[in-house]
């Protein structure tokens, strides 16, 4: 299962490029707000000084909701980087502009799908990636987690060779269940990437073999 790190913090892409299990990388504009970049040349720059920093794929998401413009922005983006990978949300012309960007090798990562009837139609627009969000619909009390197996399933029993990325992952639990149930990539934010190394058993014992080290090498 990849890991990508789902910020557009440059620090926290640093950070878990270096712990060496960094796959890629999925940002949206929210994530850009919250990092403060705006402006159509900052935000392009900001894309660039992610690819310098990581070797997989880098999701930039489109802003306009219409086919043509769709195009136009995903045009601009892939000048950028090698890496880039067009984020386009699970609307009508959002379909279309998959199969159209697909038709023409170009990587694209749907977003935004809350059901297995999205994600079917993200593949047969030839959708490199599929983004269900888990937290956001855990959040409204559906299990997010069992929209990851229902589409790892429905994407095998037709060999669709669209990656599923499990987005909107809160904790290191969603990480482990996705690795359970299939999906081929996780995006999170590094606190829950960094959770998954933690466990007191792991602390209590590191600090005993130390002690008994230091003891018998004064
Ligand atoms: C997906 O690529 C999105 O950027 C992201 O995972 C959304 O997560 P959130 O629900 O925590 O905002």
């Amino acid at each position: 299962m990849k890991f990508f790190i789902d910020t557009a913090n440059l620090k926290e892409i640093q950070e878990a490029h270096e712990l060496g299990v960094l796959d890629g990388v999925t940002t949206n504009p929210s994530l850009m707000a919250k990092e403060g970049i705006s402006g159509k040349n900052n935000i392009m720059s900001h894309y660039k000084a992610i690819c310098n920093i990581v070797d997989g794929d880098v999701s930039a998401e489109v802003i306009s909701t219409d086919f043509d413009g769709m195009i136009r922005e995903a045009e601009e983006l892939i000048e950028i980087d090698e890496k880039i990978v067009v984020k386009v949300p699970m609307i009508k012309d959002g379909v279309k502009a998959i199969k159209y960007l697909s038709d023409r090798g170009i990587k694209t990562n749907c977003t935004l799908v809350f059901s297995a009837g999205q994600a079917i139609l993200a593949a047969k627009a030839g959708a490199s990636y599929v983004s269900p969000f888990i937290g956001r619909l855990d959040d409204v009390s559906y299990d997010g987690m069992e929209l990851i197996e229902q589409i790892v399933t429905i994407y095998q029993n037709f060999s669709y060779t669209t990656e599923v990325l499990a987005a909107s992952v809160r904790h290191p639990v969603h990480i482990i269940k996705c690795a359970e149930v299939g999906a081929d990539v996780i995006t999170a934010p590094l606190s829950a990437i960094m959770a998954l190394l933690k466990h007191p058993l792991t602390d209590i014992g590191l600090e005993k073999f130390l002690a008994d080290y230091k003891k018998t090498n004064q």
